[in-house]
């Protein structure tokens, strides 16, 4: 649907590596360009008409994100990107709430951002981080999840949605979950939100992170929603202009109240505006009809897939658009390098989830993943492809 909106397609591509970042409608690039040809000036620092403009562009995204995940408006913080977002949870608001003994839940096939910053608190503050297990789809139950708490259990830390298998997490049942044991419960939306309706609220999220880039919207800015009620105790980890009400030098300062104190400095500004209109752009096309989209292409490529007897499949049942697969005796960067002679982009290899990789028994993967771009004529170049690979790599390995 809508590739007339984004100038990428005009090239002969098949374009599969949505999970790493997305194609940009033009649109986003126009509404980014007219900030910087136009109207460039900082925020919050000038009262001269472009500034106010620019003012009204930046403050005015908060209320659209606000409005496209279900929260208030003072509970988005513009952050660098997703990995940003966990890294400020982390270490702005959890390093200061946990200590010794408390155990945090996470699984084994969370992206590196949601284990590497739990990791480092855990040698420092003694606290322990558990694995929920998953079951041989190397998917996260309730039951599963519900076996690892204890009374010690202060944290749940999991992805909406898995980068690798696609797994669908209910945030729902888990937040009730959460809120029934007075558990706190940080969500990586970086997969999920691009591609279904997330509702914070209703989810009863304590935190969630997600990125511009893999929602049509440019690289190097992301959100942190963050619970009104949290943000408080929750400290900046940048220190400097625009997050402060003022600071003396008898060494008193005062910071911010409120999504300011966690804005420190000249925001991104463009990249803002641009990520507002990416918003208003899926907003217009309708979640729900991006996700029935996707599934149904990933049900189209399973299926023929299924009839090609030397590719491996490892997701086919998740409920997302994404599928891992491996052409049989094959190193996956070899399979990507392949695709591309058919110009068709994949990513290959273990996904910046390196510990699902030992739980799956399987080094590395292929993954394609969908967007509301991609089309059964995508999914049947790809087929056709692999159909080929046969022949192929029979000679090669
Ligand atoms: N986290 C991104 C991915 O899964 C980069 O590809």
């Amino acid at each position: 649907m809508n590739r007339e909106d984004f100038p990428m397609l005009n090239e002969d591509i098949v374009f599969f590596d949505n999970g790493a970042t997305t194609l940009k409608p033009k649109i986003v690039v126009d509404k980014m360009v007219e900030y910087l040809q136009n109207y460039t000036s900082n925020i919050h620092r000038g009262d001269y008409d472009a500034a106010i403009k620019t003012n009204k562009a930046y403050d005015g995204v908060r209320k659209i994100i606000s409005e496209f995940v279900n929260c208030r408006e003072d509970e988005v913080i513009f952050t660098s990107g997703s990995t940003m977002s966990l890294n400020m949870v982390v270490f702005g608001y959890m390093k200061k709430h946990l200590k010794k003994g408390d155990e945090v839940i996470i699984t084994k096939a969370e992206h590196a951002s949601n284990v590497l910053p739990w990791l480092k608190i855990s040698k420092e503050l003694g606290i322990t981080v558990k694995y929920a297990e998953l079951d041989e789809n190397m998917e996260l139950t309730i039951d599963n999840l519900e076996k690892a708490i204890t009374e010690k259990t202060k944290v749940i830390s999991i992805a909406q949605v898995t980068n690798v298998i696609g797994d669908v997490r209910d945030v729902k049942a888990i937040g009730k979950l959460c809120q029934e044991r007075g558990i706190l419960f940080n969500v990586d939306g970086a997969q999920s939100v691009p591609h279904m309706k997330v509702d914070f609220t209703e989810s009863n999220m304590d935190f969630l992170s997600f990125s511009g880039h893999k929602m049509c919207g440019p690289t190097g800015v992301g959100v942190l929603i963050v619970k009104r009620e949290l943000m408080d105790e929750m400290e900046p980890l940048c220190y400097g202009g625009g997050m402060n009400q003022t600071f003396e030098a008898d060494g008193t300062y005062e910071l911010k109240v409120g999504p300011s104190k966690f804005e420190a400095g000249t925001p991104p500004i463009a990249e803002v505006i641009g990520l507002g209109e990416a918003v208003k752009y899926l907003q217009g096309i309708g979640m729900d009809n991006i996700h029935a989209h996707e599934i149904k292409l990933k049900k189209l490529l399973v299926s023929e897939l299924k009839k090609i007897p030397n590719i491996i499949l490892y997701n086919t049942n998740s409920n997302s658009g994404i599928l891992a697969f491996n052409i049989d005796g094959v190193f996956a960067q070899d399979s990507s390098v392949y695709l591309n002679n058919y110009n068709i982009y994949v990513r290959a290899g273990n996904h910046c989830a390196k510990i699902l990789k030992d739980e799956m028994k399987i080094k590395n993967t292929v993954r394609v993943s969908m967007y509301l771009y991609n089309n059964e004529e995508d999914v049947l170049k790809l087929v056709d492809a692999l159909k080929r690979s046969e022949d192929i790599f029979r000679v090669v390995i």
